[in-house]
């Protein structure tokens, strides 16, 4: 195993860990619901924006509690926004991670109520003293996930993809930064609120996060596209059956590809001001160029 696909597994059994240990648990009728909570949050997920907060927080030396905390709060959001894209109302998904999604695997008005309750939980983990000592920059992290995951984050971008943008790759662009790239933000800036890096810093790996949100949505839909069911984990094809638009549907794979391979290399250009301090990021863009699942 390389050394990055070695700090990668460490990272997502960390958050799987901590994870287990801050969602509830209830004996009494309401099992169901934080059983639920359970399957979604801590299924065989690739963890991917809790690594990126926890390698933010190696960078700039943080300590671990309050970036794992932060991590915890985005795979609850991250799980949250996938319980509900799968619904019969949504992208109407049987199969998630290998696995039957919530609403399969219990029911709907179960489904989403998980993810109504994993939404709160975030910001439940995020407000907690044990996240940091400062109530100030507990309030701005608070923040930051408020407005990556709401109206004009992921959810602004998921009513996007549901009503369809026509033959305009603009609109697409914007729609994949919400929907998908705005969360992936999150997992840079939540550390950098407690790191408070100069501003150039901070404007370069916001930047990178964008651009390798946008990358992580592209190939996604190029999986889905090229991909199968085995190896994805969920089914394939949906997004040309379902008449969504996207990269892939709009220009084509080989098109789509083109426009990843300039994409990733400026991605990975916004990385220069950091040198070795950030190979594990520069790392991380082909991991995710190159993932299958
Ligand atoms: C899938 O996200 C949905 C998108 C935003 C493209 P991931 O690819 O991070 O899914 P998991 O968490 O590893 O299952
Ligand atoms: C989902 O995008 C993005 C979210 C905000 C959950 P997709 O609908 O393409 O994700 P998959 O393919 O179902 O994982
Ligand atoms: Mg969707
Ligand atoms: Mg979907
Ligand atoms: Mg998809």
């Amino acid at each position: 195993m390389s050394l990055f696909a070695q700090r990668a597994a460490e990272a997502a059994d960390l958050v799987t860990v901590a994870l287990d240990e801050l969602l509830p648990r209830a004996d009494g009728p309401e099992s169901r619901l934080t059983e639920a909570m359970r399957y979604a949050a801590l299924g065989p997920g690739k963890r991917l924006r809790p690594f990126f907060a926890l390698e933010t927080g190696r960078m700039f030396d943080l300590e671990d509690r309050p970036v794992l905390r932060a991590a915890c709060a985005l795979e609850c959001i991250h799980a949250y926004s996938l319980i509900h894209d799968d619904l019969p109302s949504m992208d109407d998904d049987d199969m998630r991670r290998g696995r039957l999604t919530v609403h399969k695997a219990y029911d709907e008005a179960t489904a989403i109520l998980a993810g109504d309750s994993l939404q709160a939980a975030a910001f439940e983990i995020l407000a907690h003293p044990d996240t940091h000592k400062d109530g100030g920059v507990r309030a701005e992290m608070i923040f930051k996930l408020a407005q990556a995951s709401g109206a004009r984050g992921m959810c602004g971008g998921q009513m996007i993809d549901l009503i369809g943008v026509h033959d305009d790759l603009g609109a697409v662009a914007r729609m994949q930064r919400l929907k998908t790239g705005a969360l992936i933000a999150a997992a840079f800036e939540l550390p950098l609120i407690i790191a408070r890096p100069k501003d150039g810093e901070r404007h370069a790996l916001l930047a990178f996060a964008q651009d390798l949100g946008l990358a992580y949505q592209i190939v996604d839909d190029l999986l889905d596209a090229e991909g199968d069911e085995a190896t994805l984990g969920k089914k394939a094809g949906k997004d040309a059956a379902r008449g969504k638009t996207n990269y892939v549907t709009l220009l084509g794979a080989e098109a789509a590809r083109t426009r990843l391979e300039l994409l990733v290399e400026q991605t990975k250009a916004h990385l220069e001001p950091f040198g070795a301090a950030a190979e594990f990021l520069r790392d991380s863009v082909d991991f995710v160029l190159e993932r299958r699942s």
